[in-house]
This record gives structure tokens, C-alpha cells and sequence, in this order.
């Protein structure tokens, strides 16, 4: 059992600094189980919390864990260039919890630009290290849209491994599946920059459409459209923080 002020959950959940966490709460923004609270030094038990501000249920969490639907035409950057960026479709308080120079969850690895699919963010530093080190193999599903036909002899050299010039060794999909004339699945067990692309031109094709299907037991379906996010549950991220090597 963990039991806070009304104003300091608020204040850990990202929803401003602590004056206007209470400043919420005394105007009647803020409901717990149904009941608007006025008190800014109510205590109530985090464990399983549930709250309301301006309407928006919430649930508490100690740490934030999230898979959002990437859309084409963002970047993975807190300081985008050209598009804008992935954090400026999650809510305010996902950016803002925890404050400081490292505020905010940060998405597990970055997708280009113009990739679609399956982001994991988090505020937490070593959920975060885990699933993009490479040394643990995490398995990330890429849906591959080419534009040649691909043949077997691609596939082979893609299990096989490619030279990339930043890689001392090989570099090689755990699996690649045929999935038409001009369709891949490949899967791989590291992040390198543009790693589909170049190794998808290291033999000879080229990528025209990248969707990121999965990463570990983790699978983006139809029920979260594309721009969307949602919490992990619990059982999802003790999965993840038990993914087997490949
Ligand atoms: N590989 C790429 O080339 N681009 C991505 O966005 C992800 C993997």
C-alpha cells in the first residue's frame, strides 16, 4: 500500500507543477471514484487508483508503459526537423510526468519518418534499455512492402546476413517470411538505423512501404487505429520483460 496526497499524485502523473495540481483540485477539476475532491491533501491509496480531470479518466500509474499506432509522417524525435513529432499525439501529462531535463516517456527505439506501426514508450529507464539493446534479441515483426519481385535467393541472403557499412560482422533477419510477389515479413533482433532499407538494398530491392507488426509478444492489431495509444497491462509488460532471446 502506497498512500499519497490528492496533489502529489497529480503532481507524479504529470499533470503540472505542484501549485497547479492543486489549483486543479480546488477548482473542481479533479474526481475520485466519482466524488469531486476539493481537499488538496486528501490520501488515497495508489494501488489501483482511478481519477478524473477535467473529465479524462486516469489511471495511476507508477511507471508508464505505452504502445502507440505510428502513423507515416512523424518523426521519433522530441525536436522534429520536417514532420511533426509522435510525442505531440499523446496527452500532456505522458510528455510532462517525472519533470526534469529527462521528462516524459520516450519511445523505445525510433521508427523513419515514413514507417507505420508499433511503438513502445516509457518512463522507465531500464524497461526502456532492455528491449533496444540488442544483446537482448528482442524480436521486432517488419511488414515489408518491395519494390521488385523478391525471389528466394533475396530471402536466403537475407537469413544469411548482408554487409552494412556500420557493422563489423553480417547482419541477419532472425526470419523472413514471403509474403507475396512484393511482400516480406522480416524479422530482426536489432534497431540499426535504417536497417530494413539497407538490408533490403544490400540485395538488390528496395523498400517502397515498412510497417512494424510486432515487437516481442507484443502485436499491433485492427482495435488500435493508427494515431492511437494505449497503456500496456501488466501482464504485457512482464511478458515483454521476459522475451526470450529470439
Ligand atoms: N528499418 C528501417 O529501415 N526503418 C525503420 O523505420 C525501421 C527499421
Amino acid at each position: 500500500m502506497a498512500v499519497f496526497t490528492l496533489q502529489d499524485i497529480l503532481f507524479s502523473q504529470g499533470f503540472g507543477t505542484r501549485r497547479v495540481c492543486a489549483g486543479l483540485i480546488q477548482q473542481g477539476l479533479v474526481s475520485v471514484g466519482g466524488a469531486v475532491q476539493s481537499d488538496t491533501l486528501a490520501e488515497f491509496d495508489t494501488e489501483g487508483l482511478q481519477f478524473t480531470v477535467q473529465g479524462v479518466p486516469w489511471p495511476y500509474q507508477e511507471r508508464a508503459y505505452l504502445m502507440l499506432h505510428k502513423p507515416a509522417g512523424y518523426e521519433c524525435s522530441q525536436k522534429p526537423g520536417m514532420y511533426p513529432s509522435i510525442y505531440s499525439l499523446l496527452p500532456g501529462p505522458l510528455r510532462t510526468r517525472g519533470g526534469g531535463a529527462a521528462a516524459g516517456v520516450q519511445a523505445v527505439g525510433r521508427l523513419d519518418q515514413d514507417t507505420t506501426g508499433l511503438l513502445l514508450l516509457s518512463d522507465d529507464g531500464k524497461f526502456i534499455h532492455r528491449m533496444s539493446s540488442p544483446r537482448h534479441h528482442v524480436p521486432k515483426v517488419y511488414d515489408v512492402t518491395t519494390k521488385h519481385d523478391i525471389d528466394a535467393t533475396q530471402v536466403s541472403r537475407l537469413l544469411a546476413g548482408v554487409v552494412l557499412d556500420d557493422s563489423p560482422v553480417p547482419v541477419k533477419a532472425a526470419a523472413a517470411e514471403q509474403a507475396g510477389t512484393h511482400r516480406l515479413l522480416l524479422t530482426l533482433t536489432e534497431g540499426k538505423y535504417h536497417q530494413v532499407k539497407r538490408m533490403l538494398a544490400a540485395v538488390g530491392n528496395r523498400v517502397e512501404g515498412l510497417h512494424r507488426s510486432q515487437i516481442g509478444s507484443i502485436q499491433l492489431t485492427f482495435e488500435l487505429p493508427e494515431r492511437h495509444w494505449r497503456w500496456l497491462t501488466v501482464d504485457e509488460v512482464k511478458a515483454l520483460q521476459a522475451s526470450p532471446s529470439k
